[in-house]
């Protein structure tokens, strides 16, 4: 990913030596100078999501203290941004808490790729870009022959997204209803009050983590005999046997986008990131 976007900025990379100690402690080091520079520390947040972290907090840090005299921080998956609230008594907004540790880091801004909610990167006191993958998920889909396909969101707060994908489809959006219990996790969704009968589905959420979202969904949306569905997401974790499940529950495939490593077909938001960066400079 930081390759691609460095050589469609043509901008200078800067390789980091980075390594775990068999203590599980953190080190980055950057093999070249950045006085003076601006610089994007590209790094996204995938698992182990703890190290991700604490080594993003190292290189702006590293990039500041070597005298960068702007740093970027662009994490195209922002983990722990699903802990954007405080949903039971006793827990910490860990959005909350990585936001004011990136900024404290030294970070001049903060880009990300399809935040989970615009409450994931509140409290920031330094710009945020928010790049919306729409446009290169649809790319795919459009090849997919999906033109005009209904976009259902799985739950009401992924409506926006939903309906972000569906005006480069040109077909309408809607969303499940859904609500999850927030000790066991488990997930109630209720029937679809929309028609895809005989329409081409696209279901669109940001993260697919262990696939219990989509597969309810996409059994709640076979009753109502849609032509085709094709689960589509940003952040595609896949934990433990979450693709087998989405497509034995009867999608046809799962794409998903580069901003994590993954074990689905994926589409590049490099040049989204380029893009983003070019308009920041
Ligand atoms: C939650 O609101 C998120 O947008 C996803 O729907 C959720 O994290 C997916 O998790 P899972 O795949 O485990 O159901």
């Amino acid at each position: 990913m930081s390759r691609r976007v460095a050589e469609l900025l043509h901008s200078r990379i800067v390789d980091v030596e980075s390594k775990v100690f068999p203590d599980g402690e953190s080190y980055v080091r950057l093999t070249a100078p950045v006085r003076g520079e601006e610089v994007a520390v590209i790094q996204t947040l995938s698992r182990p999501q703890d190290t991700s972290t604490i080594q993003l907090l190292q290189l702006v840090s590293a990039a500041k203290e070597h005298g960068a005299i702007k740093a970027i921080a662009v994490v195209p998956y922002f983990a722990y941004a699903r802990q954007d609230k405080r949903f039971l008594e006793g827990e910490v907004v860990t959005a909350g808490l990585l936001v004011r540790l990136i900024k404290e880091a030294g970070a001049d801004a903060f880009m990300t790729v399809d935040a989970h909610s615009v409450n994931s990167t509140k409290g920031f006191t330094i710009p945020v870009m928010n790049v919306d993958a729409s446009p290169v998920v649809s790319e795919k889909l459009l090849e997919m022959k999906l033109n005009g396909a209904s976009v259902v969101a799985p739950d009401e707060g992924a409506l926006d997204r939903a309906r972000s994908l569906a005006k480069f489809l040109a077909g309408e959006a809607f969303s499940m209803r859904k609500s999850r219990d927030r000790t066991t996790g488990r997930i109630v969704m209720a029937d679809a009050d929309f028609d895809v009968s005989g329409k081409n589905v696209v279901i669109y959420d940001d993260v697919i983590s262990t696939g219990g979202t989509v597969t309810e969904g996409i059994k709640i949306l076979r009753r109502h005999n849609p032509s085709r569905i094709v689960v589509a997401c940003v952040h595609a974790l896949m934990v433990g046997n979450a693709l087998d499940r989405i497509l034995a529950a009867g999608s046809e495939e799962i794409i998903a986008t580069d901003t994590l490593p993954t074990t689905v077909k994926t589409v590049s938001v490099a040049p989204l990131i380029a893009e983003e960066l070019s308009r920041s400079a």
